[in-house]
């Protein structure tokens, strides 16, 4: 991976900085239940894992986005440059930026992509305008975007709480994983909008994997994967619970739902098993992944 560079505090005209910024699974995912604000009250454990989008941002007078996915807007939709303009605003600066969008991590997959590419704008902007901002007050920005996005200005493995905005940084271990995604997106909006109150519960699921990735046990992690999202979600896409069945029978400790979906996850021994479990679900109309997590930061930087 790549490491952080220092950078002259002064920036100057036409510099570069290219990022990768790395998606998550909700190891745990509980709805505890409805809010004033509409918002959904949350107890979620999430982890960084290496599957990830490349950016590169190089200062300019103007907003702009290019982007080699035909399934994410290069226009004032898209959360990275929503990202940009939100930092500029705050910062009161005067300048713009071209991102330039190198698309990974599948959009709206309940993967969290299009979150940390907002982080990633927010951290590199942090440094191309030599803002030199603490990350609490990136995370104000950050949460006006998306309730993913402040775990992104961190990464690794925390508690999100309240709408899963509030963050607790945990212990955890490594773990390799195998990712389904049937190729369609999933609007996270839709589906919490199917959330009923017989879908709610306590927290102790969250809790309880807390406990499992403190142990460092891998077939703990397994039997305590949770996501209160995914009845919902099988209202919307009924193939999710096939997608779970094909990664138990093909060698997976134990699978659940990230996010809001669409995308399932397995649990492997290894990565060499998750390498092995992969092949044996590679088929046309689903994409497979083999991934690590990752324990250091989900956005990585270098001076181009
Ligand atoms: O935070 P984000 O913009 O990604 O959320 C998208 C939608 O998901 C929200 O507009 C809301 O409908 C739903 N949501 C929720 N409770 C949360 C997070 C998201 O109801 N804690």
């Amino acid at each position: 991976m790549l490491a952080f560079p220092v950078l002259p505090t002064r920036p100057g005209r036409h510099r570069r900085l290219t990022l990768t910024a790395s998606g998550k699974v909700n190891l745990a995912l509980e709805v505890l239940g409805k809010r004033a604000d509409g918002y959904h009250e949350l107890a979620t454990v999430m982890q960084t894992i290496d599957l990830a989008d490349r950016l590169t941002l190089e200062d300019a007078d103007e907003l702009a986005l290019t982007t080699t996915s035909a399934e994410v807007p290069a226009n004032a939709d898209n959360l990275a440059l929503r990202a940009a303009g939100a930092l500029r605003e705050a910062a009161k600066v005067d300048r713009g930026v071209r991102v330039r969008l190198d698309k990974r991590i599948p959009v709206a997959a309940g993967l969290g992509g299009g979150s940390s590419d907002a982080a990633a704008v927010l951290l590199g902007l942090n440094r191309l305008w030599g803002l030199r901002w603490p990350l609490a007050r990136l995370a104000e920005v950050a949460v006006t975007l998306g309730m993913d996005v402040p775990f992104f200005l961190r990464g690794g493995l925390a508690l999100g709480t309240g709408r899963g905005e509030r963050l607790t940084p945990i212990p955890g271990t490594p773990l390799a994983l195998v990712l389904v995604n049937p190729g369609e997106p999933l609007s996270t909006a839709a589906v919490y909008g199917r959330v009923t109150p017989a879908m709610y519960s306590d927290g102790g699921r969250a809790r309880t994997m807390t406990e499992a990735l403190r142990a460092r046990k891998p077939t703990r992690v397994a039997a305590s994967l949770y996501n209160g999202l995914e009845a919902a979600a099988m209202g919307v896409r009924p193939d999710l619970v096939r997608m779970r069945a094909a990664l138990v029978a093909a060698g997976a400790l134990g699978a659940a739902m990230s996010g809001s979906g669409p995308t399932v996850f397995g649990v492997a021994r290894s990565f060499e098993q998750a390498r092995q479990i992969r092949a044996r679900l590679a088929r046309a109309s689903w994409g497979c992944w083999a991934v690590r997590t990752v324990s250091g930061p989900a956005v990585r930087m270098r001076a181009a």
